[in-house]
């Protein structure tokens, strides 16, 4: 058995592009369907309320494109509506909490394991819900770092600026000896190298993109839904505000030509409505 329907991934801008950078290199027979609400980026500030109706009608925008499962890849949006996706939604829905924390576990070497994201994804405390079920030991150590997001959105990935900002918002992980860093925002990674500098050397910094498309790869595998690779892989590109932008830094980012960005028109997104999800369940 095989399923040549694509792979759904949304975030709420530019920074999921990480996760379909993984699904190019680890999955690339595969199909991808993105979308990005750059009309409503930053997720990271909004209350939960606002980022599970955002979460619920960009799962439904995708719903629209037959993808056999969607690939949560903002972790606000991750960390604040998974739940509530999974339980409304009956098709494979995958977050970046678990990932980016199972990986953190596997790779402390004295258990004790910090978090960076947004406010959103701290405050919700995901992460802590999730280690300490599987782990009631470890010492978790958690911390909002909101100017990283415009900081690397502005390219100031290694200013005087940001490794200040940073030495300030990491002090007491590094004070406390937490030996693994999980990277829990989309835009994280792009300030690895100042981040490693700061933390030292000797600290593990976790990447969730690369662990979630391991695991949609296991899922696919075991559900027998691989595309079968007999045609080459269609992907598109949606966005809710200013294509230009997004075009650019995603060919530059992921390297290669992408297909016209598509804009969609945010009152189609503002009405797709949380009633309308049962009728458009489709296993
Ligand atoms: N994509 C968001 C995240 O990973 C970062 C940007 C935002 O706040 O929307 O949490």
């Amino acid at each position: 058995m095989s399923d040549s329907r694509p792979i759904g991934i949304f975030d709420s801008g530019i920074g999921g592009l990480t996760v379909v950078h993984e699904v190019f290199r680890q999955l690339p027979d595969e199909s991808v369907v993105y979308f990005g609400d750059t009309a409503r980026v930053p997720y990271g500030t909004k209350s939960a309320q606002s980022v599970q109706r955002f979460a619920m009608q960009d799962a439904m925008f995708l719903l629209k494109y037959n993808v056999k499962m969607i690939v949560v890849a903002c972790h606000t949006a991750s960390a604040i509506a998974l739940n509530l996706l999974c339980d409304q939604l009956s098709l494979p829905v995958f977050g970046v909490t678990e990932p980016g924390g199972k990986a953190a576990l596997k790779q402390t070497r004295n258990g004790k394991i910090g978090v960076i994201g947004t406010r959103g994804t701290i405050h919700s405390k995901a992460y802590d819900r999730y280690m300490n079920a599987l782990h009631p030991d470890i010492f978790l150590m958690t911390q909002p770092c909101p100017l990283f997001v415009p900081l690397a959105e502005e390219g100031w990935m290694d200013t005087d600026v940001t490794e200040r900002i940073a030495q300030i918002y990491l002090s007491s992980m590094k004070r406390a000896g937490i030996d693994t860093l999980i990277l829990g925002c989309t835009h994280y990674p792009l300030l690895k190298g100042v981040i490693q500098q700061v933390m030292g050397s000797d600290v593990i910094l976790i990447d969730s993109a690369e662990e979630t498309v391991r695991s949609v790869k296991q899922v696919l595998q075991k559900k027998q839904m691989n595309n079968p690779g007999q045609r080459k892989p269609i992907h598109r590109f949606f966005v809710s505000d200013i294509p230009d932008q997004f075009q650019e830094i995603g060919e530059r980012f992921l390297g290669c030509t992408l297909s016209p960005v598509e804009q969609v028109d945010m009152e189609v997104i503002e009405m797709l409505k949380i009633s309308k999800i049962s009728s458009m369940k489709i296993e």
